[in-house]
């Protein structure tokens, strides 16, 4: 293959004055000039930071896959961009992702990188780097920061998923407030990102099935010495990569996304990923819709037997076998010839590896764990662009369910009324939740899988019908519609639900309806008031005024496409 001019060398290849200041300065790092002149000059993209737990062992990986790119006759550079730590950052990581992503893209764009590795972990940090690269369209792949262990507290394994469960005993008294605590620590005591399917493990699979990242990204723990390993294979394949100009537009294809809407069923994953992913398609130009989550979600089962929509953590989906192990069981509705980063297909992918060791954990298409599985894209008067639910992780009851609204008009309403026993609500009331919506909260928050109130937990009632605007964490479960487009702060029909109206949610039938005259929406809609403030200034301005709906993606709407990798202009 002819070697093509390397992006680097419009930095380090010039002559005169140019070339002698983008040269100089990295000699004050130590480096010898053959070490970047005419090498493929590796970018890697960290979102190390101690603020993002979950990602605070990726400067470890950093040097792994540096010793990778080294070998392979390549120069890495580590840089940080903006790390979103989703346990920390107020009032939601979702706020800022598009704004990591704008970061990505112009460190990438700006500086003189011929590839670049991406690494993430915690759930944001995996849709902003590969949105902010795709806007570049350079070689590059991702390595994730792989899961925690799994906890271990009081004889039983724990992860995230256990803390909505540990919340609600708390509030029953079930459980002390010491016991409370030491669940923490039991829980979280590794490095790595949360252990379940939750967003971040469904982000990584994502990756995985979408062909950017090498084979068992999705599941090797943080703890495993493994994960150093892939990272260092990662460092050696980005070089060659670079070689091959493999750039991401090869590689994100329409028909990997449909990999990836496939494979995200089969495993259980967050509804999250469907506005990453819509995202994602809408920087590298790919045509996709939230209907085709639907569609190629319909043809799948539960084959990962992994909470929340299962039992198990994600390091024993990789002692099974790993995500190949799954995609394994899929080939027959898997697009199997597409290209991955390691230049091989999916399919060569697959086969090359480990067939199912433990059938508990990764199950065959003819006897899944569960029917259902993927998103349902419910639509009607309620959410004319769209709504979601995840059945894997519902009530199957309470799928097709006509109740009284019981609305909150914003979380400060929902916190301030849940737990007043003087609240009308019983088990059969659909709980709305409004103005949690991108421009609402603003960002989107995961506050749509509402707790129930104290009362009726004390009666035992475990699931109820809930609506909002907003997004619930991967972790989550429940019978929670999601994603409610348009949301209530850009005036779309949920503002406009009152106490008492009946809503059908009918899942099998695709359907959301508000039992409300269309010329009742339409007078409500008349005297309907925006109530939630809008942003003056700042970076939170810049997203009221620009974010899209859910059903997009939730990007802004001048951040779809590309912009290319050419900076024709030098700084001096
Ligand atoms: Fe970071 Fe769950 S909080 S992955
Ligand atoms: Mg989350």
């Amino acid at each position: 293959m002819a070697q093509q001019k390397l992006r680097s060398s419009n930095w380090f290849g010039k002559k005169g004055k140019d070339g002698f200041i983008y040269r100089a300065w990295m000699k004050n790092q130590g480096v010898p000039a053959d070490f970047f002149e005419g090498k493929p000059v590796i970018g890697i993209c960290n979102t190390w930071s101690e603020l993002t737990p979950c990602n605070g062992h990726l400067r470890d990986l950093a040097e792994a896959v540096k010793k990778g790119v080294l070998e392979a006759g390549g120069f890495p550079v580590e840089f940080p961009v903006m790390s979103l730590g989703e346990t920390l950052i107020k009032p939601t990581a979702m706020l800022y992702r598009n704004l990591a992503s704008m970061d990505v893209e112009e460190s990438i764009r700006a500086n003189p990188v011929d590839g670049v590795v991406l690494l993430c972990g915690c759930d944001k940090t995996t849709p902003s780097l590969v949105m902010g690269a795709c806007s570049v369209n350079i070689p590059a792949l991702v390595i994730s920061g792989g899961p925690m262990l799994k906890g271990h507290w009081k004889g039983k394994h724990i992860g995230t998923s256990d803390v909505w469960r540990f919340d609600v005993m708390h509030k029953l008294g079930q459980i002390t407030a010491a016991e409370f605590l030491d669940a923490e620590a039991c829980m979280a005591r590794t490095p790595g990102h949360c252990a379940v399917m939750g967003t971040a493990s469904t982000m990584a699979t994502m990756v995985e099935a979408l062909g950017l990242s090498l084979p068992n990204n999705a599941a090797i723990p943080a703890a495993d010495a493994r994960r150093k390993v892939i990272s260092q294979l990662s460092g050696r394949r980005i070089v060659e990569m670079v070689k091959e100009d493999l750039t991401l537009s090869k590689v994100l294809t329409r028909k990997a996304f449909e990999n990836a809407i496939m494979i995200n069923a089969a495993i259980g994953g967050s509804t999250n990923f469907v506005i990453h992913l819509l995202a994602i398609a809408g920087r590298i130009g790919v045509d996709l819709t939230i209907d085709d989550f639907d569609k190629y979600s319909q043809k799948v089962p539960l084959l990962a037997n992994i909470q929340p929509s299962g039992e198990n953590y994600m390091e024993d989906l990789y002692y099974a076998g790993g995500l190949p192990a799954v995609m394994k069981e899929m080939e027959n509705i898997l697009n199997k010839d597409v290209i991955t980063v390691n230049g091989k297909t999916l399919e060569e992918n697959f086969n090359a590896a480990e067939t199912c060791c433990n059938r508990d954990i990764v199950s065959t298409m003819e006897k899944p764990f569960k029917p259902d599985s993927g998103i349902v894209v419910v639509k009607g008067n309620l959410a004319p662009n769209g709504a979601v639910i995840k059945p894997s992780a519902a009530t199957p009851a309470l799928l097709q369910h006509t109740g009284k609204a019981v609305v909150f008009e914003n979380i400060e309403d929902y916190h301030t009324r849940i737990d007043d026993p003087a609240l009308e609500i019983d088990a059969t009331a659909v709980m709305v939740l409004k103005n949690v919506g991108p421009k609402g909260y603003p960002g989107m928050a995961e506050v749509g899988n509402m707790a129930l109130p104290k009362k009726l937990l004390e009666q035992g009632v475990t699931d109820m019908v809930r609506i909002s605007d907003g997004r619930m964490s991967g972790t989550g479960f429940g019978t929670v519609v999601l994603h409610v487009s348009p949301e209530a702060a850009a005036g779309g029909t949920l503002a406009l639900v009152q106490n008492g109206d009946l809503i059908t949610l009918d899942a099998e039938n695709r359907s959301l309806h508000l039992h409300v005259e269309d010329a009742e929406i339409d007078r409500r809609r008349a005297a309907w008031k925006q109530t939630e403030k809008v942003h003056a200034r700042g970076y939170v301005h810049l997203y009221q005024m620009h974010v899209e709906q859910a059903h997009l993606g939730a990007d802004m709407d001048f951040l779809r496409g590309g912009s290319g990798s050419e900076v024709t202009r030098d700084s001096h």
